[in-house]
């Protein structure tokens, strides 16, 4: 099947860069993360633990520029279009998607060969983004009742002292990253499935071309070689 355009439109400089910074930070938030649970080799430890602390915050600090340049940047709400509108609204339910969640999950569990063709983000992709941060908000709440200058106060405090003692804190924190890694191998799987255009886009702002989708008309409206025909 012939796929809609990749057009800078959709995912603007500012997000290049955002997603980006989400890639570089998560692995080194992960490998910090499995060394300070098990070192597996000697003498890393406070590197380790200082380079999980100065990643959480870059982590943290970009998922809060993520959400507000959200409502201050404008994409294209599908692919295929250069037609703007604010970026939230992509996270959002939209004309485009109505009654697809069915038709994704089919096309998810393999019993459907192709998705449907709507919005920028496929249903249950928009529903995964919109709770990352707020896993992201659990991973630094149960982060903060470890680390030693916070542990021991307020809100941090009272929550190990539910879980029973800082070492269940330490286990929520631990089975949390498997959440993450699990999200990473299912978004990058299902981000390169069908050719690597996306993550060009994604990663080096390269447009790619296919078909024009026209987001008041529901419709495909024509193709698209973005030139590539005049110059062969
Ligand atoms: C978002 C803010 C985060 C904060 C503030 C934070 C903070 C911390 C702190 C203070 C520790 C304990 C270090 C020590 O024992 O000295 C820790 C451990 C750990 N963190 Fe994070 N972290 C965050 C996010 C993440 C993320 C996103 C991951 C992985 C996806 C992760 C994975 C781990 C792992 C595996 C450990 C070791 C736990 C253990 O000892 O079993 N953390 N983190
Ligand atoms: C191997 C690593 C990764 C690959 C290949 C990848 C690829 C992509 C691609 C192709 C898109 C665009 C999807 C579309 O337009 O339908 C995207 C969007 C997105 N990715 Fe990733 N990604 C990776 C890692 C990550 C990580 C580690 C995170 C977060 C922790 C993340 C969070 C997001 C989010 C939130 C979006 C929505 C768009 C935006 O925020 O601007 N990705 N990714």
């Amino acid at each position: 099947m012939a796929h809609l355009a990749h057009y800078r439109e959709a995912h603007p400089l500012p997000f290049v860069f955002t997603h980006w910074i989400n890639l570089v930070s998560m692995l080194l938030l992960i490998f910090s993360g499995f060394y300070i649970h098990f070192p597996f080799f000697p003498g890393f430890m406070g590197i380790a633990r200082g380079l999980h602390m100065f990643c959480a915050l870059v982590f943290v600090a970009n998922c809060l520029a993520r959400v507000v340049l959200a409502f201050i940047v404008k994409s294209a709400p599908a692919g295929g279009t250069r037609k703007l509108e604010p970026d939230y609204k992509s996270f959002l339910p939209q004309k485009d998607n109505r009654h697809q969640l069915g038709a994704w999950i089919k096309y998810y569990l393999f019993m459907k060969k192709e998705h449907p063709l709507g919005g920028k983000y496929g249903v249950p992709q928009k529903i995964t983004y919109v709770l990352i941060p707020v896993l992201i908000l659990i991973m630094a709440f149960t982060g903060l009742c470890l680390w030693a200058p916070t542990a021991n106060i307020g809100p941090f405090a009272a929550f190990n002292e539910l879980m029973g003692s800082i070492m269940i804190t330490r286990i929520v924190h631990f089975f949390l990253m498997f959440v993450f890694i699990l999200f990473m191998f299912l978004h990058a799987y299902l981000a390169n499935v069908e050719g690597l255009a996306p993550s060009k886009m994604m990663f080096g702002w390269k447009e790619h071309g296919g078909l024009v989708y026209d987001p008041e008309l529901h419709n495909i409206v024509g193709e698209d070689d973005l030139g590539e025909e005049e110059h062969k």
